[in-house]
């Protein structure tokens, strides 16, 4: 796909980094296709219609009605600190407020990490398509970036990581999704996630674990993260952008013991707190409301949703394509047998059928051509009827 530099300004000095930074003609393209009559399986974007608008306005009026320290600069509030002990004990992880470390949502909190584990030039691990987010933290440190294949049933290659340690490469971090992966919409199985932390610890590699979606599952017996089966080496990131609101723009990071200190500084210097408001007012809703409740309405939602999705695959485009099943996250990848260009295909559905969708090749990590033949679609933003009106149009123009 045609790229374009950033900036073109002979005068200023930039970083030599950004030399290599493009602005894909894909993000131009779909900024100019989010009108009202597309039917966008494109951003990762929760339904707006399940934001728990009034409840969430009246948690922040009892804030800011008897805290003025809601208002000020402020250290990170203890109480929801707790709150998110407990959330990870939901997700299988056993941890203490001390190890809880408040983010700017789940973007920062990754950003942290590289902060503190790369240098310029360090190799990082990643999947051979991974999250456009985590490749632009990357950036700035012109990483040498090693892939590994992904399963659409299974996750992560293990066993490739296996045959890159032991020809001795020793990265900075390995990059992983282990629930409702983005772009894939997998989970890595348990088998792996062991497999993965036990490699970790034998070549003394930590991971980063990327789980944004993952307190949103589908099927009755969530697997744990890998975070619960190593305390040391896998920096955990979560976010309550997905089970509540992006806007609030609050995550955390388990971190490993002994990291607070140095989580503070780099933290300070990125931008001093997390919003004092925002902490406080969750604090207060899951004091005053059911957040348990909240996400499981989301997961029943999201499902249905996955499911019409699924269905619609099924009807529409049959034997021509593969997919994965998500059992948690917000979107599914589409492999089409004979899709020479999906980014092509983008184009002209936009033209012909106002659908959108991300193909799979705006997230190959090194420019690689994996994707071509993809799509990744997310079903999280669009009702049923309209989820099965968009398969049902872009099935239209494929091979
Ligand atoms: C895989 C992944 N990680 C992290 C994030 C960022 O989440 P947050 O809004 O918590 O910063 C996203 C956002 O969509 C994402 O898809």
């Amino acid at each position: 796909m045609h790229q374009q530099t950033v900036l073109e300004q002979p005068l200023l000095k930039l970083a030599q980094w950004t030399e290599g930074v493009e602005r894909s003609a894909l993000q131009q393209m779909l900024m100019r296709a989010s009108g009202p009559d597309v039917i966008s399986f494109a951003l990762g974007l929760p339904a707006p219609e399940l934001f728990p608008g009034r409840e969430f306005s009246e948690a922040v009026v009892s804030v800011l009605t008897s805290q003025a320290l809601a208002l000020q600069y402020g250290p990170p509030f203890l109480p929801l600190k707790s709150h998110i002990v407990s959330l990870m004990r939901r997700r299988g992880v056993d941890c203490t407020e001390d190890m809880v470390f408040l983010t700017s949502g789940a973007q920062q909190g990754m950003s942290l990490v590289a902060r503190l584990l790369l240098d310029s030039g360090s190799e990082v691990v990643l999947e051979e398509c991974a999250y456009t987010g985590f490749q632009q933290i990357l950036q700035p440190y012109s990483p040498r970036l090693l892939t590994v294949g992904t399963d659409l049933e299974t996750g992560l290659d293990v066993d490739a990581l296996e045959r890159l340690f032991t020809r001795g490469c020793r990265p900075a971090l390995v990059y992983a999704i282990s629930d409702g992966h983005n772009p894939f919409g997998v989970s890595m199985d348990l088998a792996k996630r062991k497999a993965l932390v036990n490699l970790a610890e034998r070549f003394g590699v930590p991971i980063l674990e990327d789980d944004a979606y993952g307190l949103i599952q589908y099927e009755d017996y969530p697997i744990p993260p890998l975070r619960s089966f190593n305390d040391e080496l896998v920096f955990y990131v979560g976010s309550f952008s997905k089970i509540l609101a992006p806007a609030l723009r609050v995550g955390w990071i388990i971190v490993p013991k002994g990291l607070n200190d140095l989580f503070s500084i780099v933290k300070e210097a990125a931008d001093i707190d997390t919003s004092t408001l925002s902490q406080r007012s969750i604090a207060a809703y899951i004091d005053l409301f059911d957040l348990g409740a909240h996400i499981k309405t989301l997961s029943q939602v999201y499902r249905q949703r996955r499911d019409t999705l699924l269905q619609a695959l099924n009807t529409y485009l049959g034997p021509r394509a593969r997919w994965s099943k998500p059992r948690s996250g917000l979107f599914m990848w589409v492999e089409v047998a004979d899709l020479l260009d999906s980014a092509k295909l983008l184009a002209r559905s936009l033209e012909k059928e106002k659908v959108a969708f991300i193909p799979g090749s705006a997230f190959a990590v090194n420019g690689g051509s994996l994707g071509r033949n993809a799509l990744r679609l997310n079903f999280s933003n669009s009702p049923p009827d309209l989820i099965d009106e968009g398969i049902r149009r872009l099935a239209r123009l494929l091979p």
